[in-house]
């Protein structure tokens, strides 16, 4: 069964872009340049998730999400914002939108953020054993996995205030995201916040808003993110990177639930839920005097640690085998599958950058590899030495040489039409003539 996914936004590079990105067996993608196309398409056909730009002329992404809802309140919304806009889009988040995303939109989030979505929130939830091997987009059947499930399922429902840790790329922030859909907040806003992207100087403002006047340049109102989350969950990414000076008032929110906008004496009552995470050693950041350690204890009533994928060799293959099957029904390739060897090295090495890394290697290999079958020649040298049975001959693959292989394919696939290939690969036409001509692809002009 595939869902239905309507894409809506004024610049076509992006509806292209995004389509791309999504487009597989699962969702079949259409899109419209404008809300008003988006509104009629709408009532024509029935679509399971739209996704919509909040700046388009005409009617705006907020406009459009009311038209939806009031047309079908149930189906989920996606908006897309650029930085400056993000207050408008969490704001529509109180009219009923599901999230937002910033741009340019970082696809296997938009994909995470549709599965959450369409697939976020079955019932089976409410039975206290959904898919073993799986809770919402988390993958894994080892023991210490099972258990950070076992966890997630006991504490979803309170509000306490989690803390994930875990190494780079272990699924701190899937962790997260699973708590708050499978928890009583699930239909308010689930709020991101990463504490090492928000300039230092501009957080505070960012986090708890503004009255009018508060500051030179404060024009207008601002609400802060943690306002906007009422009802729903906040999750503070990298917590570890806080600035000193505001890990103060975060502790001051966390204990007395309200927030005051800078520049006002009123004080807001808030129900939120905070979720926090980061892959530093917050013990040692207490010590060197570089986290209050008080805020620390507030965060971490629970503790949930996402173990490396090396302590949990059952689940490289599951997830390898699963993001491979995505990528083949994506791709429409029929036979996919991993050489033995692959296997065997898979489970031999030490994968330092997690499931992250392990994922961005099925897809070099899926891109790379001129088979059906995943084999050793397909993985980077460093991982292919691993295993004593390498096959002789195998050149090692040089970054220009992957880079080429890649335009390459894209060009193949794209009938060697440059426009089209320069938007699958995510870069501008003349980005990619450059590309062409450096590797011997077109003559220079
Ligand atoms: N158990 C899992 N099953 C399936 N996919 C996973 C799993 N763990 C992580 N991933 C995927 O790996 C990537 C990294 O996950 P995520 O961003 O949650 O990690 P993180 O711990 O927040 O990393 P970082 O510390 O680098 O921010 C994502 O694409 C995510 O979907
Ligand atoms: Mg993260």
């Amino acid at each position: 069964m595939s869902y239905r996914i309507l894409i809506v936004d004024d610049e076509i590079n992006s509806l292209k872009v995004l389509s791309a990105g999504l487009r597989s067996e699962q969702f079949n993608v259409e899109t419209a340049t404008t809300a008003q196309e988006g509104v009629s398409m709408f009532k024509e056909k029935h679509y399971d998730l739209i996704i919509s730009d909040y700046k388009m002329p005409g009617m705006n992404g907020e406009k459009f999400l009311e038209k939806i809802k009031a047309l079908s309140p149930e189906t989920p919304f996606v908006l897309l914002t650029a930085y400056g806009t993000i207050e408008l889009a969490v704001n529509a988040m109180r009219k009923g939108a599901n999230t937002y995303l910033t741009k340019p939109v970082n696809l296997d989030h938009l994909e995470t953020v549709v599965n959450d979505a369409l697939v976020g929130r079955p019932k089976e939830l409410d039975d206290e054993t959904p898919g073993k091997h799986q809770f919402l987009n988390i993958i894994g059947k080892s023991q210490p996995m099972q258990e950070v499930f076992s966890l997630i399922r006991r504490v979803r429902k309170t509000d306490a205030n989690i803390l994930v840790l875990g190494e780079s790329g272990t699924g701190k922030e899937l962790a997260a995201r699973a708590i708050h859909y499978s928890s009583l907040r699930a239909g308010h806003p689930f709020i991101p916040i990463d504490c090492t992207t928000i300039p230092a100087e501009l957080m505070g403002s960012e986090l708890f808003g503004y009255e009018k006047g508060a500051f030179t340049g404060a024009a207008e109102r601002k609400l802060g993110l943690i306002e906007m989350a009422q009802g729903g969950t906040v999750f503070f990414d990298e917590i570890g990177d806080l600035d000193f000076a505001l890990q103060k008032k975060l502790l001051r929110f966390l204990q007395e639930k309200e927030v005051r906008r800078l520049g006002s004496k009123e004080k807001i009552q808030l129900d939120v839920r905070v979720l926090s995470a980061t892959n530093r050693d917050i013990e040692e950041e207490i010590s060197n005097g570089n986290f209050r350690a008080d805020l620390y204890y507030r965060l971490n009533v629970i503790k949930i640690r996402m173990p490396p994928l090396r302590e949990r060799k059952e689940d490289i293959l599951l997830i390898a085998r699963h993001y491979l099957d995505h990528l083949c029904k994506k791709n429409k390739k029929a036979v996919c599958s991993f050489d033995p060897d692959v296997i065997a090295t898979f489970q031999a090495y030490s994968w330092p950058g997690n499931v992250r890394e392990l994922e961005n290697m099925i897809e070099r290999a899926f891109i790379l590899c001129p088979y059906d079958r995943i084999n050793l020649e397909c993985l980077p040298q460093k991982i292919r030495s691993l295993t004593n049975g390498e096959p002789a001959g195998c050149d090692e693959f040089n970054l220009p040489e992957m880079e080429r292989q890649i335009i390459l394919k894209a060009l193949d696939k794209c009938t060697w039409n440059q426009s089209q290939a320069a938007i699958l690969l995510g870069i501008s036409r003349k980005q990619l003539r450059t590309k062409m001509k450096n590797i011997g692809l077109l003559t220079s002009d």
